[in-house]
């Protein structure tokens, strides 16, 4: 069995390693232009090259959650595209979105810009009725934040393209509840997946529809946001602030006005850190249930686009 090893932005050699520690019997090499074909392929965004002259794949494990970069490109008929399914990433998910959430509604940031200053001040505690948190997406990671979010009492709603069940979370789904859930909320937290239907989710018309005060946690895709409509919205006050992890364009470009904006907090696509180990150890696992030709979990559907 041959395992070839195509990630961009990644050191191939402790993967190459892990991998062969996890799967003795395979041969696994980093992918060069016009490597002999491999059965498998571990990936994230490879150039359209890679797949063009790899026709004997069965399986492209991308290394992370998201799969909007793989799906922009052509695809070799009848590959299995299978995205990483948690290996470690919802529970840093959920430890950021939480840490956002609560920075924000016990105003953290206030008391933080106080202290530099040298006063001693008290704010009016917020009441945790006040800020209903609505979180996009009930998949993998979604499911675990809106459960984190539940263990410190904020009242939960959570949407999805079909209905969901999840514990003391109002569940919405579908386009038809889209408006009712974003009025039930003044916090809301993204964890969609890219696809044509969530582009520009992120805009002017749906945030305007929050509670007055909103207050926006991206940690999906950059493209899920109309950045000039979250600028326009902190300025006439309807939103109070965000914290954005993912950007249209990343790096963030030097000079965007998110980097120095009062209301917004950046970091740098780190949220939910692909962890090397655990990703392997899935991977191995899943190469090998194919291999018997048993079922797998994570499998991407590409026409829906996750
Ligand atoms: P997932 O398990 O595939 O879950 C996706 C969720 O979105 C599902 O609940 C799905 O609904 C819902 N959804 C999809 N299209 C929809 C639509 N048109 N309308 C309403 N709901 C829709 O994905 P995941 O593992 O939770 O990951 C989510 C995303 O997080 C990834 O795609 C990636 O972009 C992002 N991510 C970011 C980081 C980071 O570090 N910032 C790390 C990892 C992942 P159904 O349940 O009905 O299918
Ligand atoms: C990271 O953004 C991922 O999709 O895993």
């Amino acid at each position: 069995m041959h395992i070839t090893f195509c990630c961009t932005d990644t050191k191939a050699e402790p993967w190459l390693a892990g991998l062969r520690a996890a799967l003795p019997q395979a041969t696994v090499t980093a992918w060069q232009a016009g490597a002999p074909p491999a059965e498998h392929a571990v990936v994230w965004a490879p150039p359209q090259q890679f797949l063009d002259e790899q026709h004997g794949l069965k399986a492209l494990f991308n290394i992370g959650a998201g799969v909007d970069a793989l799906l922009k490109l052509k695809l070799p008929p009848g590959v299995k595209v299978v995205r990483l399914d948690d290996a470690g990433m919802s529970v840093q998910m959920a430890e950021y979105v939480c840490h956002a959430v609560i920075r924000h509604f016990r105003e953290f940031d206030g008391y933080e810009a106080d202290v530099a200053e040298g006063k001693w001040s008290y704010r009016k505690p917020r009441l945790r009725a006040d800020y209903p948190v609505g979180v996009m997406g009930l998949g993998v990671l979604g499911e675990r934040v809106a459960r984190a979010l539940r263990q410190f009492d904020f009242p939960v709603h959570g949407w999805s393209r079909t209905p969901k069940a999840v514990e003391g979370v109002v569940c919405h789904a579908g386009i038809d509840r889209f408006d009712s859930f974003l009025s039930s909320c003044r916090v809301l937290v993204n964890l969609l997946p890219l696809t044509p239907e969530t582009h520009d989710i992120l805009n002017r018309k749906t945030l305007a529809r929050l509670l007055p005060g909103g207050y926006l946690v991206n940690v999906a895709r950059g493209a899920h946001l109309v950045d000039d409509d979250l600028l326009a919205l902190l300025d006439s006050g309807h939103m109070a602030g965000a914290t954005l992890d993912v950007f249209r364009t990343e790096p963030l470009p030097a000079g965007h006005a998110f980097w120095k904006h009062p209301k917004i907090t950046v970091t740098p696509h780190t949220s939910a850190r692909t962890l090397r180990d655990e990703s392997i150890a899935q991977i191995a696992g899943k190469i090998l249930a194919l291999e018997r030709g048993d079922p797998i979990a994570g499998l991407v559907d590409p026409v829906r686009g996750y």
